[in-house]
């Protein structure tokens, strides 16, 4: 098949590196004489006459560096999910991925736009997945750019609260992003020194971690660092909802931090203090590795292009880049497993899941 012209769009909640990824496609494309047009807001691209430009090398210079996406993310524009209102919107996007003489789509998104793909891909849409996501929850990948830097963000924060934690004898709590799954706070806690590390993946009982800082309190820590996911809860209990999912939206996950706060102060008579940091870890420049995995998905997407193999997600599988079937990952979230080394490792340094581990631990207290 001939190919001369290749679409490419971002979807869902932004993450640092998808510039890098679009720079990669166009560079790359244009190289084997393939131009890129850049849609934008997601699907929305081919919805709208407006929402479409071409994208040269030229405009995308000086873009690996930069947060954000050049071209605009959305994570409302489901198509399949348009509601009632008499439009076929899927069909229309079919006809202009055809009008706009595409020979294909590169899609760089999470969850949310692989299922969209994934659907336009049974429909014979001739597409190709990146993944992205800071949660780094994506099946079928090791990784996901944006994931580094969300990481290293808040590990600069956790490195700040302490002194002043210190400084006050308090315990702080930190509030991370990462949805259902606890792979920032995992990283974040253990990178940025944390006494406990409250994930959804184990539910936690505040008693425990309440004991855990008296016992850091009378081996004489001055202060203890909590962090917690977003998407934690208590073992009796379910996860601290902003507002609840409706019309195929997620729920917006957050409080937990404040929550967890409250309870510990109670529970340890220690004053405690809360800081989300929320968007923050969303924003900004991309870390070197971010920008190199988000270069590397951006090469690996085209060249299965030209392969014409579609219906696939590119994917990080150290040393390589390979792909993996649509089919095989849509639908699916990669939870931190309970015994990742990562996991026994930090209770073997005596950090605090708030579970029961932490009574195999017995004695090993971070301090
Ligand atoms: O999936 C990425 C993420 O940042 C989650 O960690 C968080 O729960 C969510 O997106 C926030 O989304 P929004 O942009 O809608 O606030």
């Amino acid at each position: 098949m001939s190919l001369s012209r290749i679409g490419v769009l971002t979807g869902g909640g932004d993450a640092p590196g998808l510039n890098a990824v679009i720079r990669a496609v166009v560079k790359s494309a244009c190289n084997h004489g393939i131009e890129c047009l850049g849609l934008e807001d997601s699907f929305d691209g081919l919805l709208s006459p407006d929402r479409v430009r071409v994208l040269r090398p030229q405009d995308v210079t000086g873009i690996l560096r930069r947060g954000g996406t050049i071209l605009g993310t959305t994570n409302r524009g489901d198509p399949f999910a348009h509601g009632d209102d008499g439009h076929d919107y899927p069909t229309r996007c079919l006809e202009r991925f055809h009008d706009l003489g595409l020979g294909a789509l590169v899609a760089i998104g999470g969850d949310g736009t692989l299922a969209i793909a994934h659907k336009f891909s049974l429909r014979g849409m001739p597409l190709v997945v990146v993944p992205k996501t800071i949660d780094n929850d994506l099946p079928g990948t090791n990784s996901t750019f944006g994931f580094d830097t969300a990481v290293g963000f808040a590990t600069l924060a956790i490195d700040r609260l302490h002194s002043t934690a210190e400084a006050h004898r308090r315990v702080m709590v930190v509030e991370v992003m990462g949805r259902n799954a606890g792979w920032i706070a995992l990283y974040a806690g253990v990178a940025g020194g944390g006494d406990a590390i409250l994930i959804p993946e184990i539910p936690y009982d505040l008693r425990r971690v309440a004991e855990h800082i008296a016992e850091r309190e009378r081996l004489g820590a001055r202060s203890s660092i909590v962090v917690v996911a977003e998407g934690a809860a208590p073992t009796d209990g379910s996860p601290s909802v902003v507002t609840p999912g409706h019309e195929g939206r997620l729920a917006r996950l957050g409080g937990v931090g404040a929550q967890v706060a409250a309870a510990l102060e109670d529970l340890t008579g220690q004053e405690a203090r809360s800081v989300r940091l929320g968007h923050l870890q969303r924003g900004g420049e991309p870390t070197s590795f971010d920008r190199v995995l988000a270069t590397r998905f951006g090469g690996k997407a085209v060249e299965l292009i030209l392969d014409g193999e579609f219906g696939r997600m590119v994917a990080n599988r150290p040393p390589d880049i390979i792909s993996v079937p649509l089919d095989d990952v849509v639908g699916r979230t990669r939870l931190v497993p309970t015994d990742l080394d990562l996991v026994r490792t930090a209770r073997a340094l005596g950090i605090s899941f708030g579970d029961a581990g932490q009574d195999k631990a017995a004695g090993l207290v971070n301090c």
